[in-house]
C-alpha cells in the first residue's frame, strides 16, 4: 500500500530491545535478535536500542529506530537538520574520528575478504564538506486534487521525496538556486509526473537536465527558457526516459569545466567525478602512481584522468563507451595541444574488451569503471605485460574481486587510497595501485 507522496506505507512489526553489534556498510546499526538480524538506520555499535520491526531487508530485516537506551560516546548530534529524514546522508551521528575509521574499514573489510592484507589500505583522504557539485532532485506531484507539491531528494530506500532548506554537502551555488526552480517547477509538474531534475555547477554556470517520461510540451519548454535567462542558467536540457536523445530547452552557453588546466565542454547527463575537490584528489593519485611513455586510460569519461596524465608527458589512449564523453575529450585535448599525445576510442568495455594485445604498449593500464566493476576488462588487464595497473572504483566489493584477478595473474598490489568523496555516506571513492615487480 502507497502513502499519499508514493512511498510503501510502514507495516506495524515487532518492538524489539537489542544491542548493536557494528556499523553496516551502509551506514546502519547491525544487532542480531530473536527476530533474525536487524539493520537499524540511526544507531551505532555498542548501543542498546528500542526498535520496530520493519520489511524483510537482505537474510534479514530493516527496523526503525524507537529509542536510544544507552547510547555511545562516539555519537555525536548531527550536523544537518534534515538529516533524519533525507536519504542522502547516513552517516552524521558518529564523531569524524570514528567515522573516518569506519569508511577506512569499509574497504580494508572488502581486500581483506579476498585475501589481501586490510593494513594495504592507507587511512582515508578527507576532501572539502561541501563540494559535491551534481545532484539529483525529485520533483512530484501526486494526482489527488489538491495535493501538495514535493521537491527535494528521496528519503532512505523510499520514493518519498523531502524537502530541503539546507544541504551541508552541496556546493552552495547550487543550494541558492533550490528556492527558485522549486517554485516554477511547482506551476509546471503536471499531477501525476515524477521529475528528475540534475543539477551540475560548471565553472560558468549551472547545468540542469529535466527527466520525465513525457515531453516538456510548448509551454514548460517557454517557461523554463524563461527560467534560464532569469537565473542566468547556461543549459537546460530534457531526457525523456523512454528515448536515449537529451534535447536542449534553453542553450546559452556551453557548459564548461577546468580539468588539470584543460577547459572541456559538457555534454548534458554525462559522467562527472561528485566534486571538483575529490576529482583534484584522484587525479593527484592516479598521475603520481602511473609511470612510463604510454598510458591507457580505460573507462576515461571526459578525460579526468587522460588530460593531467597527457599534461604530465604521456601519450594517452583514452577509451570509453560513451561517444559525447569521448568526443568532448577530444576537442578539450585538441583545443589544449594535446591532439597528438591524447588517442581516443568508443568503445563498449564489456561486450568488447581492449584485447591483452591490444594494450601492449601501454606501461600504465588506468582503469575506472562503473559500480560493477571491470570483470570482462581485467581479465584482459591481468594478461598485459604492463609494469603499473591502476584502479580508480567507488565500489570497493568489485575492486576486490578485480583485484584477485590481477594479483593472481601476477600483480602485487600496493596500496589502496580510499577517498571520501561522498561525506556522511555509505559511498567510498578510491585508488588502488599494482605493479609487476
Ligand atoms: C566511474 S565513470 C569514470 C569516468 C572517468 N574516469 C572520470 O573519472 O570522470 C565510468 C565511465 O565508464 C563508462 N562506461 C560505462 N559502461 C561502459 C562500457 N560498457 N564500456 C565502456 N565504457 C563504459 C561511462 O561512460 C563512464 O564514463
Amino acid at each position: 500500500m502507497l502513502d499519499m507522496t508514493g512511498s510503501p506505507m510502514l507495516d506495524n512489526g515487532n518492538e524489539l530491545t537489542v544491542t548493536v553489534d557494528a556499523l553496516g556498510p551502509r551506514g546502519d546499526g547491525i544487532a542480531d535478535s530473536e527476530a533474525g538480524r536487524l539493520y537499524i538506520a540511526g544507531a551505532l555499535p555498542g548501543e542498546i536500542v528500542r526498535v520496530r520491526t520493519l520489511g524483510k531487508r537482505g537474510g534479514g530485516l530493516a527496523a526503525k529506530l524507537l529509542e536510544v537506551c544507552t547510547s555511545a560516546p562516539e555519537r555525536v548530534g548531527p550536523s544537518c537538520r534534515h538529516f533524519a529524514a533525507c536519504g542522502g546522508c547516513t552517516v552524521q551521528h558518529l564523531d569524524m574520528a570514528s567515522y573516518r575509521v569506519w569508511k577506512q574499514g569499509l574497504v580494508a573489510t572488502a581486500v581483506a575478504r579476498v585475501g589481501f592484507k586490510p593494513d594495504v589500505v592507507a587511512p582515508l583522504v578527507a576532501t572539502v564538506t561541501d563540494g559535491r557539485r551534481r545532484a539529483t532532485f525529485a520533483a512530484f506531484r501526486p494526482r489527488a486534487k489538491r495535493a501538495k507539491f514535493f521537491f527535494g531528494f528521496h528519503a532512505r530506500a523510499s520514493r518519498h521525496v523531502v524537502e530541503l532548506e539546507q544541504c551541508l554537502i552541496l556546493r552552495p551555488e547550487l543550494m541558492e538556486l533550490v528556492p527558485q526552480l522549486r517554485a516554477i517547477l511547482l506551476d509546471l509538474v503536471p499531477p501525476g509526473a515524477r521529475w528528475d531534475v540534475s543539477m551540475t555547477l560548471a565553472d560558468n554556470g549551472i547545468d540542469l537536465l529535466i527527466a520525465a517520461n513525457h515531453d516538456p510540451g510548448p509551454d514548460a519548454g517557454k517557461a523554463l527558457a524563461m527560467f534560464a535567462d532569469a537565473q542566468d542558467i547556461a543549459r537546460i536540457a530534457w531526457r525523456h526516459t523512454q528515448q536515449s536523445e537529451v534535447e536542449p530547452v534553453a542553450f546559452r552557453q556551453v557548459p564548461v569545466l577546468e580539468i588539470s588546466g584543460v577547459s572541456v565542454e559538457i555534454p548534458p547527463g554525462v559522467f562527472l567525478q561528485a566534486s571538483a575537490d575529490a576529482e583534484r584528489v584522484l587525479g593527484e593519485l592516479v598521475t603520481a602512481a602511473a609511470g612510463g611513455a604510454r598510458v591507457a586510460d580505460l573507462y576515461c569519461g571526459v578525460g579526468t584522468f587522460a588530460l593531467p596524465l597527457a599534461a604530465a608527458g604521456a601519450n594517452v589512449i583514452a577509451v570509453d563507451g560513451d561517444a559525447a564523453a569521448i568526443g568532448a575529450l577530444a576537442r578539450a585535448a585538441g583545443m589544449a595541444g594535446f591532439g597528438g599525445q591524447v588517442e581516443t576510442e568508443v568503445r563498449d568495455l564489456v561486450r568488447r574488451p581492449l584485447a591483452a594485445a591490444d594494450l601492449a604498449g601501454a606501461e600504465t593500464i588506468v582503469f575506472d569503471p562503473p559500480r560493477g566493476g571491470a570483470q570482462v576488462q581485467v581479465a584482459e588487464i591481468a594478461q598485459t605485460n604492463a609494469a603499473r595497473v591502476v584502479a580508480v572504483s567507488c565500489n570497493p566489493t568489485t575492486f576486490a574481486r578485480d583485484a584477485r584477478t590481477l594479483a593472481d595473474a601476477g600483480f602485487t598490489l600496493q596500496r589502496v587510497t580510499p577517498v571520501d568523496q561522498f561525506i556522511w555516506s555509505g559511498h567510498v571513492e578510491l585508488v588502488g595501485v599494482f605493479s609487476r615487480l
